[in-house]
């Protein structure tokens, strides 16, 4: 990748630069303008990364430390394939001892030692070919699925609640004892449900927001951390039926 020159970007334009009226609708230029501005933005070119997002699953496991040691981890809606440059890198992943499935229904461009499904994970053969394409149980499944927006809010977050929640069965499934899962949400919108099953089924569950997830926008990761194993039954404790998973909220850092 071509790193552009610090202090501005591929498009040439200084940090800070207005975009010229009259060509973009203004909800386009206030977005591009947002983008062009975003220090995760400039981050994610200078150090390499193909999304910005890749620095909230960093801030995120240099917290939670969910990625140290794991030797195999799966990535749900990938692309354009940040957290899986940093599963790959993780894991120490190659094409000959391949380590890392990644699964979108969009197209994504190829990466070594990384298995690419373009599929939409809720078909029912995504599941029996994502465990395919590792060889063995994941330590960690990440999910950054998020609904393709319908412009009507209410629907957006239903269905990437929804998505949430077949991963986190899918976690369930397939993690190897002690695994982690890691996967986006919406404030307020973790269904009590999903959270007595998480917390039936790992030691910590807790919702975290990353300062590199934008202060105004209302996405939230649940992370449910030390998977127990497929042995354990609800029954095993039930004091933590209905426990709600705690709040941790990071502040928000300058990249
Ligand atoms: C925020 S992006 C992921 C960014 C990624 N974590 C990265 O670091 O590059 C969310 C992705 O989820 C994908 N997605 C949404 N629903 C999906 C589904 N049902 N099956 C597969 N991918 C899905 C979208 O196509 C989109 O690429």
């Amino acid at each position: 990748m071509t790193k552009p020159p610090v202090g501005s970007n591929r498009t040439g334009r200084k940090l800070g630069q207005r975009v010229k009226k009259g060509k973009l609708k203004a909800s386009s230029r206030r977005w591009l303008e947002r983008h062009i501005n975003d220090p995760y933005v400039q981050r994610a070119k200078l150090e390499g990364y193909r999304a910005r997002a890749a620095f909230k699953l960093l801030e995120i496991d240099e917290k939670h430390q969910i990625l140290k040691g794991a030797r195999r981890i799966i990535d749900l809606g990938a692309a354009p394939g940040s957290w899986s440059q940093i599963a790959a890198n993780v894991t120490r992943s190659t094409d000959e001892d391949i380590r890392v499935a990644a699964i979108d229904f969009l197209e994504m461009a190829p990466l070594p030692g990384v298995t690419i499904l373009q599929l939409d994970f809720l078909d029912p053969d995504a599941p029996r070919q994502l465990k395919e394409a590792i060889g063995g149980r994941p330590d960690v499944v990440l999910s950054d699925m998020a609904s393709p927006t319908t412009g009507h809010q209410k629907t957006d977050h239903l269905r990437t609640m929804h998505l949430c929640e077949v991963a986190a069965y899918f976690a369930v499934e397939v993690l190897a004892e002690g695994g982690h899962f890691l996967a986006k949400t919406f404030q307020g919108g973790t269904e009590r449900e999903l959270l007595t099953m998480l917390k039936q089924n790992f030691r910590q569950v807790i919702h975290v927001k990353p300062g590199a997830s934008r202060q105004e926008s209302v996405e939230m990761f649940l992370l449910a951390k030390h998977f127990k194993g497929r042995s354990a039954t609800p029954s095993d404790d039930p004091a933590e039926d209905g426990v709600e998973a705690e709040v941790e909220l990071e502040p928000a850092s300058e990249a």
